[in-house]
């Protein structure tokens, strides 16, 4: 049973011998753009163990994490969406896997005319830790006794603070296909903690996963050709979300579910899924007479810092809330209202968002406006309104 190894080493030796010959048990249909394989070599291809395509949610000149990149697969798609101004870094814990992608790395560069891809050896629980430079310290002093482990230990800690694999607020998309779930149930919140970390303010993580629509018993949990063939470590549906909301991200969204279970094992469904989630609603909230409409077509919406708001009423919002709703992935379901005399941000006070208020339409033109006006030439262009 599994407690004789630990989930990690099952999963590492499993993904060892998945780098070296297709593993067919593990792999599952996944639908990519094919413009984007055609450099890609087949032995980087044929080793594909994701169960969905993050990489199509990529835009031109972002800096990206894979997270278990394997043979590095989404890597090399990614590369030829950012482009030569864009970065790609895959993190994988399997020396195997990082082979296969390392040597396949100066091909698709030399075919894409530019090489913005590297490997990093890494757990993706740990995105600090840099196992390639701990392996090489280790090598001279290697660990004998306790002394030695907990010096080792302590050293581990010092690489994380100098020398960190992957550095804080420095990625703008987080991606991973078919990963998360490997992660030992007992590490499973730091790995959403370091996600978080590593990304830009702003910036956002796109996950295919593999999960389930209902709990996963812990016999199941404990069988390792269930856990390491990407079933039984799997969230479920809600949890998945879940677990993005606890860690901090807020506008979190189902990207693609499929319909179809890719397993069902003892009546238990286990599907493809992609959500977006993003990072940056934290900071300070300033009044600056702001306000949304909420313009439906549900009734009513419940933000992320829990503020309900029904459509088509005019909400007072601080000026962090207002840029975030401008943006993904909110602003088509807003409409925007600008004071007419602008607050500036240095003068702006601070703004109670631990609720929400309406704003009335005398706030955002001021107490004292009386105007009266003629026809908006404006309404008239093209004659649409009048
Ligand atoms: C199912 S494969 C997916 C590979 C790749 N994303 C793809 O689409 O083909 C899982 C990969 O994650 C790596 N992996 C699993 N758990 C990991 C962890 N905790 N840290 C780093 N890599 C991990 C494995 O070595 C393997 O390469």
């Amino acid at each position: 049973m599994i407690e004789a190894q630990s989930k990690e080493t099952v999963v590492c030796q499993r993904y060892a011998a998945g780098a070296k010959e297709r593993a067919e048990k593990l792999c599952c249909p996944v639908e990519y753009e094919w413009e984007y394989l055609k450099v890609i070599p087949p032995e980087v291809i044929e080793r594909d163990y994701g169960c969905g395509d993050p990489s199509r949610y990529l835009r031109d000149g972002e800096t990206v994490l894979d997270l278990g990149s394997g043979t590095g697969k989404i890597c090399f798609i990614a590369a030829q969406i950012v482009g030569p101004k864009g970065k790609v870094i895959g993190v994988d814990m399997t020396d195997e896997m990082l082979e296969v992608a390392r040597r396949n790395a100066p091909i698709v560069a030399e075919r894409i005319g530019y090489a913005n891809v590297e490997f990093r050896k890494g757990r993706i629980q740990d995105l600090a830790l840099d196992l390639e430079l701990l392996d090489r310290e280790l090598r001279q002093n290697p660990i004998t006794d306790a002394a030695s482990f907990l010096a080792a230990d302590e050293l581990a800690e010092e690489l994380r603070v100098r020398h960190p694999l992957i550095i804080s607020d420095s990625v703008d998309v987080v991606v991973s296909s078919c990963v998360l779930n490997l992660v030992e149930p007992k590490s499973k919140r730091q790995l959403f903690k370091e996600m978080f970390r590593v990304l830009k303010k702003g910036g956002r993580a796109v996950i295919s996963d593999v999960v389930s629509d209902e709990e996963v018993p812990e016999e199941m949990q404990n069988d390792p050709e269930l856990w390491s063939g990407c079933i039984s470590g799997a969230f479920t549906e809600e949890g998945f979300l879940a677990a993005f909301e606890d860690a901090g991200f807020y506008g979190i969204q189902i990207l693609k579910r499929d319909a179809e279970p890719w397993r069902t094992v003892n009546g238990i469904e286990f599907r493809s899924l992609t959500i977006e989630a993003f990072k940056g609603k934290q900071g300070e909230c300033f009044e600056r007479n702001q306000a949304v409409i909420y313009r439906g077509p549900f009734k009513e919406v419940l933000d992320d810092d829990n503020h309900r708001m029904e459509r088509g009423r005019r909400y007072a919002v601080c000026d962090k809330a207002y840029n975030l709703y401008k943006k993904a992935p909110y602003h088509e379901f807003f409409e925007f209202v600008d004071p007419l005399v602008d607050v500036p941000l240095q003068k702006a006070k601070p703004f109670d968002c631990s609720r929400i208020s309406l704003r009335h339409p005398k706030e955002t033109k001021g107490q004292n406006y009386n105007a009266t006006t003629e026809v908006n030439s404006k309404c008239c262009d093209g004659g649409s309104c009048c």
